[in-house]
């Protein structure tokens, strides 16, 4: 159980009413920035960085919108102590996004310190590897509560089988990120944080045996997921083969999920569309009271697989307008 319910008391109560605001031009967002008491989130010995994202507004810019945020608030500690903190693209101390949308600008602070989707266990990859939290979202969707056996047969960098034990084991998505955003700001509770952590590494799980497991055609990409797996506490535990799934003798009674190659490249549409038909025949031959999950990268993959669909639901991320499928094998 969760038990500290951390809220910093400066985001709730004294910057937020500010962050909003209208924004019809550079120089009114430039006047109003300036005017907000960034003293209360940084110093002169903090960096920041600006992100910007800027659409429907008279600003067309985004990289110009974060150079006149930032000048804002530069000009801001000039004003009151004639010097100035230092922008770090890199590894700033704090990350602030300026997001200005028909004429409408926020300026958040990211609690988080970069994207959640870097969950940190990716040290190894292969040519199409899955985005986590893709991955994440496909093991929610398919209901698996860690009760029924599951397997990914091209597995690939090992992302969905990542994603099933932190999600059956309660391994916290944020386990290796080594610093949050939220920690640099002037009311963080190192105790409290602290705190939080041990509660959450408490209540990691061991995984049964063989509950989880995958393999692939690819010796890379076997050695790829293996690897990522070993960076959880306790992922060694997910055993993964190097093994083509038309060598796979059966797998009765099982949760498949995983996403087949699906040829962005016109040239390898064909062998994509090949490998599909052939991995059906697998399905329905040897996968008999397995339910199935299949994420195609491509709607025209959706064609032509001669089973019948429980449901089917459009996920788009990063450009890419995928599918998944529920099969169910009798
Ligand atoms: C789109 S990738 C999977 C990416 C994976 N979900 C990840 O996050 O890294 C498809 C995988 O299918 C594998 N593959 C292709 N043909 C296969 C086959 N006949 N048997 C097993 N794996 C195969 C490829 O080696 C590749 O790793």
């Amino acid at each position: 159980m969760f038990r500290v319910n951390y809220t910093s008391r400066l985001l709730t109560h004294v910057l937020a009413p500010l962050l909003t605001f209208d924004c019809h031009s550079d120089r009114y967002l430039y006047k109003t920035a300036k005017s907000l008491p960034w003293e209360q989130l940084l110093s002169l010995d903090t960096t920041f960085a600006i992100e910007a994202n800027v659409s429907g507004s008279r600003i067309k810019h985004s990289q110009f919108a974060a150079q006149r945020l930032k000048d804002a608030i530069v000009d801001h500690f000039r004003d009151i102590s004639g010097e100035r903190p230092n922008v770090d693209p890199r590894n700033p101390d704090l990350w602030l996004n300026l997001y200005i949308h028909n004429n409408k600008a926020t300026i958040s602070i990211d609690t988080s310190g970069g994207s959640l989707h870097r969950r940190g266990y990716r040290v190894a990859s292969v040519t199409a590897p899955m985005q986590e939290t893709v991955a994440a979202a496909i093991i929610r969707f398919s209901e698996w509560k860690g009760v029924r056996p599951l397997y990914d047969p091209m597995c690939g960098s090992g992302t969905l089988l990542a994603e099933a034990y932190m999600y059956v084991s309660r391994v916290p998505a944020g386990y290796l990120r080594e610093k949050f955003g939220f920690e640099r700001l002037p009311d963080f509770d190192e105790e409290i944080w602290k705190e939080v952590k041990r509660e959450c590494d408490h209540r990691i799980k061991p995984l049964p045996q063989g509950l989880i497991r995958g393999s692939d055609l690819s010796g890379i990409a076997v050695e790829a997921a293996n690897e990522n797996l070993m960076r959880l506490p306790g992922g060694e535990q997910v055993k993964v083969s190097k093994r083509a799934f038309q060598d796979i003798d059966s797998l009765k009674n099982t949760v498949i999920i995983c996403n087949p190659p699906y040829g962005l490249r016109s040239k390898n549409a064909g062998e994509a569309r090949e490998l599909l038909d052939e991995f059906v025949v697998f399905l329905k031959e040897r996968c008999s009271g397995a339910v199935v999950y299949l994420y195609l990268g491509k709607k025209e993959l959706l064609k032509d697989i001669f089973l019948q669909a429980t449901w089917k639901k459009p996920i788009n991320s990063g450009g890419l307008h995928g599918y998944l499928v529920k099969y169910e094998i009798r």
